[in-house]
């Protein structure tokens, strides 16, 4: 039950996250990706998680837990421009550590803007994942932004190229704008969180 998300906490660090027990699945991707919006779209409530037009809004790690008790996790996104070498070293090395060391996170979806996939950072977040044995939704966001088909054809195109993450990616088209992929999203974590 999606709807029933509620904020629980914003952590400065991974190791200032809940403790590590249950489920939680995170979404991560560069600034202004569309995560935060994706979140809200999910749960169907539209301020759970802050959007904007400033990439960079996230900067603390957001905590949201459902009736269940799972836990669905906004991540800073990265990439941003006016961020400081050393501060996006350091995240970077963060959130490796998180993928290597959470015992409860069974899945990671990574958004990404339709119209530049898999740049270099979503590259090696996914490289990361799959070497964790880490399961990828990679969801093509802002899908409205194109036609119907050459929306097809960047979904299959991607597709192909997330073959050579060897690893388990799902890439699917996806819009908060148009609700797009929001049912695919939602089987995913379904699975993910085993119900
Ligand atoms: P950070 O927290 O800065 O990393 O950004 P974010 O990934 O959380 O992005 P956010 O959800 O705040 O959205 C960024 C911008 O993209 C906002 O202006 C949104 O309105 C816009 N946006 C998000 N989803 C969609 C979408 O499906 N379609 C379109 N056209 N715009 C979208
Ligand atoms: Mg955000």
């Amino acid at each position: 039950n999606y709807a029933s998300a509620s904020f629980v906490t914003s952590a400065p660090d991974i190791t200032k996250l809940p403790p590590d027990t249950g489920i939680e699945i995170a979404f991560a991707g560069r600034s202004n990706a569309g995560k935060s919006s994706a979140l809200n779209t999910l749960t169907r409530q539209k301020a759970l998680a802050r959007t904007s037009k400033t990439p960079g809004r996230t900067q603390l790690i957001n905590v949201f837990e459902l009736d269940s008790g799972e836990r669905l996790i906004d991540l800073p996104g990265y990439g941003f421009a006016k961020v400081p070498m050393a501060v996006k070293e350091k995240w970077q090395k963060a959130l490796a550590e998180y993928l290597q060391k959470r015992d409860s996170l069974k899945g990671i979806v990574v958004l990404m803007d339709i119209r530049h996939p898999f740049r270099e950072t979503d590259q090696e977040l996914i490289y990361w994942a799959a070497d964790c044995g880490i399961p990828v939704l990679a969801l093509l966001t802002k899908a409205d932004k194109l036609k119907q088909g050459p929306r097809k054809s960047t979904v299959l195109q991607a597709r192909q190229a997330s073959i050579a993450f060897n690893g388990d990616v799902q890439v699917e088209a996806f819009s908060s704008l148009k609700r797009i992929g929001v049912e695919q999203l939602e089987n995913k974590l379904n699975e993910w969180f085993g119900s």
